[in-house]
């Protein structure tokens, strides 16, 4: 049964399940009148404009940015090219610069799932920018050359406020493009995508399935390939299919989405860790292995004391499958990783804690179950002191927003500020 059975949480659509990791007595509430339907969005079909292809021979597309480094000076520019190499080369230049444009040359990656064989994957790293920048930049060549922009954060520190997006289970249905429009609409204007794993969908399509990863990647470009997605996998990017020989996990995923894994001491791209303003972000890989002994577990605990409250105040998790979920879809799905790691959160005093995988929205106040009174057969949660230490939340204001009532996908704004 569920931790949170008997409270009232009432079918959202929105699936961010949020759980601060002090103990504190959960309080249910309703705070949407929405009820998530029962049917499977419909997807878009192949030929809609959000799938477009940039006009123009061998013409750069499925633009993507992400953190490129620790700290926030560095993004990585990704994109595909369809009919030849090109060039892996990205130009760019700050908005107030006289100087010519940078170049940055990157590497060229491609993979083949089972008959397919993918387009030509581009990933270059931007390094040395300036905090709270903007930056423009190029890719392609010729004619078919596209310009995009970004705006770097601030320098990390105590005071910084900045406001993180929230997407997940985004897939490629109508619903889909209901909720990313509902973000950019978003007045907070969330400056970077905390993504919580489930990008594409592709399987789902067993005759269109890498047709489909192209097309998800020309939908959401026109987000990110202005402002950094952070990358969480999901069990859809895991894509291990025996049955066709395909037997190494996250192929097309590892493929196309880059992390800065190693700025972190990371050995995996699935589990890292970056900071950006105030903020400490860990990202957990919930389909990687991460019991006693495993990589991902020495690296995770070896990180949780590397975090500087006084230099991030903020330490937030994203993981894809959360540790509570009063749904019976995908209900204890995360159980194992919160038995092994729950104690940690506690200890280190995780502030938030996102994830996706429900397709239903709910969150909680502070809860941890290592202090249930199990004794009392209902297992009230134990009230514990959470004031102690440098860290001290009263400080900071969380201002939340929930930036879709659309179903099937999942997504939301967090906004950080000292007050
Ligand atoms: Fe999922």
């Amino acid at each position: 049964m569920s931790l949170f059975q008997g409270l009232s949480f009432p079918g959202f659509l929105l699936p961010l399940a949020l759980f601060f990791s002090c103990v504190f007595l959960c309080h249910g509430g309703t705070t949407s009148i929405f009820v998530r339907n029962v049917q499977k969005g419909t997807t878009m079909s192949l030929d809609s404009d959000v799938f477009s292809v940039p006009s123009g021979y061998n013409a750069p597309q499925q633009v993507h940015i992400t953190q490129g480094d620790l700290v926030g000076k560095a993004v990585i520019v990704s994109w595909i090219t369809e009919d030849e190499p090109g060039s892996n080369a990205v130009r760019y230049w700050s908005e107030n610069s006289k100087q010519k444009k940078k170049i940055a040359k990157g590497e060229l990656v491609t993979y083949r799932f089972f008959n397919y064989s993918s387009g030509f994957i581009h990933h270059t790293t931007l390094n040395n920018l300036e905090y709270n920048t903007k930056y423009y930049y190029e890719v392609g060549l010729g004619n078919t050359t596209r310009q995009f922009w970004f705006i770097t954060p601030p320098e990390i520190g105590l005071d910084v406020p900045y406001t993180f997006g929230l997407i997940g289970d985004l897939g490629q249905s109508y619903d889909s493009n209901k909720t990313l429009s509902h973000y950019e609409m978003n007045p907070k204007n969330g400056q970077t995508v905390l993504f919580v794993g489930d990008l594409s969908y592709a399987e789902n399509f067993p005759y269109d399935v890498n047709l489909r990863r192209d097309t998800w990647g020309r939908f959401v470009e026109r987000s990110v390939a202005y402002q950094p997605w952070i990358w969480t996998v999901g069990n859809h990017e895991i894509d291990f299919a025996p049955e066709i020989g395909e037997t190494e996990p996250f192929k097309p995923y590892s493929n196309r989405y880059y992390t800065p894994y190693k700025a972190s001491q990371s050995t995996s791209p699935f589990w890292y860790s970056i900071k950006r303003a105030s903020a400490h972000i860990i990202v957990l890989a919930s389909y990687s292995a991460y019991g006693k002994y495993t990589p991902q577990n020495q690296w995770f605990e070896q990180e949780l004391p590397k975090v500087n409250r006084t230099e991030t105040p903020w330490l937030i998790v994203v993981m894809h499958a959360p540790w509570y979920n009063s749904y019976n879809y995908h209900y204890m799905e995360g159980e194992t990783m919160r038995v092994m790691y729950e104690p940690w959160f506690v200890e280190y005093k995780v502030d938030v804690v996102f994830a996706g995988h429900v397709h239903a929205y709910e969150r909680t106040g502070r809860v941890s179950n290592i202090a249930y009174n199990v004794v009392n057969g209902i297992c009230t949660p134990v009230k514990r002191s959470i004031s102690s230490g440098i860290h001290n939340h009263r400080r900071w204001r969380e201002s939340w927003g929930v930036s879709n009532q659309h179903d099937r996908t999942t997504a939301g704004i967090l906004g950080i500020q000292r007050v």
